[in-house]
């Protein structure tokens, strides 16, 4: 059974729905044992406390930089002894201390089709922002490895929505949540777990 870590920083939708497929049993040969939280108000703490799942609060204020924060979630992963780190609206770009550390074991959500609309500050509305302003008529979500450059790690599983006239970013992020973040997100967690995620050539392969 692997331990699986989630980091998150706000709402917690997507703990949420791992959270609720491990309760169904679609999650196969992982447990989620610990959720770190970068903000000490993230609602995303209270969902894991209610799901009995113990919870550590390494606040991002309280370090001045990147490379120390991600020093102190390295001690933090190693105590938990992580065989997978889940990013679940983790708002905070990791140093490659964890990065090469836990290399092809840290899977990240990201609100849009990588390559578009991603990478430094593309994160949460701003990225449905974005894409409403490019007029692009498809979005969705990407499910990929974490390595040291933001949201360029190997793509696991993506999904997309249609863009509908009317949109503003909260409905379009809603459509992508529902549709695509909470349903692919878990079943990638699953599909690592049970080891059908394989490497060649820098690619991810569901095997
Ligand atoms: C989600 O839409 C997630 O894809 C996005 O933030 C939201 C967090 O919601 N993540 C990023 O933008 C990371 N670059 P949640 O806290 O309710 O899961």
């Amino acid at each position: 059974m692997k331990n699986i870590v989630v980091l998150v920083s706000g709402g917690g939708t997507n703990l949420q729905a791992l959270i609720d497929s491990e309760a169904r049993g679609e999650i196969k040969n992982g447990k989620i044992t610990c959720v770190i939280s970068s903000n000490p108000d993230a609602y995303a703490l209270e969902r894991a406390a209610k799901a009995g799942i113990s919870t550590v609060v390494i606040p991002r204020k309280e370090f001045g930089d990147s490379v120390s924060y991600s020093k102190a979630i390295l001690a933090e992963l190693d105590k938990q002894k992580a065989d997978l780190i889940v990013l679940a609206g983790f708002m905070t770009i990791l140093d490659k201390c964890v990065t090469e550390k836990y290399s092809y074991k840290i899977i990240n959500v990201h609100p849009a089709l990588i390559p578009s609309f991603c990478g430094e500050g593309f994160y949460g509305l701003k990225v449905h922002e974005k894409a409403l302003e490019y007029g692009v008529k498809v979005s969705g979500a990407t499910i990929h490895f974490v390595n040291e450059e933001a949201d360029a790690g190997a793509i696991i599983l993506q999904g997309t929505v249609n863009i509908e006239n009317d949109d503003t970013p909260e409905v379009l992020q809603r459509r992508i949540m529902e549709n695509v973040e909470w349903k692919l997100l878990p079943k990638a967690v699953s599909l690592f777990c049970e080891d059908r995620i394989s490497i060649r050539n820098g690619k991810a392969y569901v095997d």
